[in-house]
């Protein structure tokens, strides 16, 4: 459930026309409710009763600061993969001992930069990572907190690109080096072992994989146990799938019961990284239709959003509905949305049944909220859109369009190629 709906034909997100913000603010632009947003991590939160989980929202399906500051606002915690997610969420208030690190990468600068904002745990991920983290904290006078990032390999059944928890991909660590990863992390000095993390992928709509994910880190747990290293935190990640076009993804009280379930004989303090399943239905892209034509093959509708603005159709074959901002025709056609950058690539649905939409028609791309303006880039020097939030009848636009100005920050041409 989310607000965005029609009144009368006409699209709204929440008391707001679309209409009227497309003509305030110009297109393309990504649209968030601020209702949705704070509803869909009430539920989250809430589903777990009783086991007080800490959710530590993942900054990377949507980073914008105005979203994280109404997480942080909320009560939540972090899960964040860089130093500048890092830094984002410090400024948008989350308190440090709420965000927890992940990430395969982690850099010097980086890592310094988390022991000295005193951050909840570093997932590590591979034992170079962790003589690096021991190393560092040493040099620091600190003792950082740690989790190891297992790969428990199970299948979660999505798309290659976002499984991250079979033996085959980059993340973690498997479960035998993890035992070794946990007894060499309990000879170092400037190390402190708090938790046990994984996460398994992304988009995930059943609850096997979780539960085969879980039961394996409660196996570990055990087995770490008998030498004498105590785990506090369990860290389940994120993953939980949401509805696109026909999926029956988990709801989130289901996916805690399942969770719950497991851990009911065990005394973890749980921490969770949800992002798609709070923040995906809560956007929408708004892009305007520029032209329309017909191949020899295929219709085509060419809107003003681009795979710059919206990668996921173009990465990951991805569906997001396509739907007219005002309802004005019965007539339905089958054609590709395409975007006006010049691959083939460039698509926003591919052989799609829409409204017959018209030139300068608006249209709304829906479950656009995660992933999408953060994976946004400049590809062919387009500007990047604007977001806006609506709460109730008012709107604000929380970033501002990019201007061609913009492009170039940061460039200078060196003297030896000056006339
Ligand atoms: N925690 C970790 C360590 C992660 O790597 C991720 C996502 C999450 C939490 C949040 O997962 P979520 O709850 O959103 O599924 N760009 C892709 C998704 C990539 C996910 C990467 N990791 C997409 O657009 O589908």
């Amino acid at each position: 459930m989310h607000h965005f709906v029609y009144r009368e034909n006409e699209l709204y997100a929440e008391d707001v026309p679309i209409k009227k913000i497309a003509e305030a603010v110009g297109t393309p632009f990504y649209l968030y409710s601020h209702a949705t947003l704070k509803r869909h991590f009430h539920t989250f939160n809430d589903a777990f009763q009783g086991i007080y989980p800490l959710v530590c929202y993942s900054a990377k399906a949507n980073t914008s600061l105005a979203i994280l500051k109404l997480f942080s606002d909320l009560g939540g915690g972090l899960d964040i993969v860089s130093g500048g997610e890092l830094y984002r969420g410090l400024k948008a208030g989350f308190s440090s001992d709420k965000i927890v690190y992940s990430g395969i990468g982690k850099r010097v600068d980086e890592i310094d930069y988390a022991l000295s904002s005193k951050i909840l745990m570093f997932n590590i991920e591979s034992l170079e990572e962790l003589e690096l983290i021991d190393k560092r904290a040493g040099i620091l006078k600190m003792k950082a907190p740690i989790a190891l990032r297992v790969n428990p390999d199970v299948d979660p059944k999505t798309h290659p690109y976002i499984s991250t928890g079979l033996k085959k991909n980059k993340f973690g660590l498997d479960i035998q080096s993890a035992i070794e990863g946990y007894k060499a992390a309990n000879r170092l000095q400037n190390v402190r072992i708090i938790g046990i993390d994984c996460h398994i992928g992304s988009q995930i709509t059943e609850a096997k994989p979780f539960e085969d994910a879980l039961q394996s880190l409660i196996n570990l747990k055990n087995e770490i146990e008998k030498f004498g290293i105590k785990i506090k935190y369990l860290d389940m990640g994120g993953g939980l799938g949401i509805v696109y076009e026909d999926e029956s993804p988990l709801h989130p009280s289901e996916y805690a019961k399942t969770i719950a379930a497991l851990l009911k004989d065990t005394s973890f303090q749980l921490i969770l990284e949800p992002g798609r399943v709070i923040v995906g239905n809560a956007g929408i892209l708004v892009t305007r239709v520029l032209y329309r034509k017909s191949g020899l093959k295929k219709k085509f509708v060419i809107t003003d959003a681009g795979m710059n603005d919206l990668i996921r159709p173009s990465l990951y074959d991805a569906f997001h509905a396509v739907q007219p901002v005002v309802k004005t025709e019965e007539t339905q056609i089958v054609a590709d949305v395409v975007g006006p950058i010049c691959e083939t690539g460039d698509f926003l649905a591919m052989d799609r049944k829409i409204s017959d939409v018209k030139k300068d028609d608006l249209l709304a791309v829906m479950s656009a909220g995660a992933y999408g303006f953060a994976m946004a880039s400049n590809y062919c020097s387009r500007p990047k859109l604007a977001e806006v939030m609506v709460k109730d009848n008012q709107f604000h636009v929380i970033r501002a369009r990019q201007q061609y100005s913009d492009l170039m920050e940061g460039e200078s041409i060196p003297s030896f190629i000056q006339g």
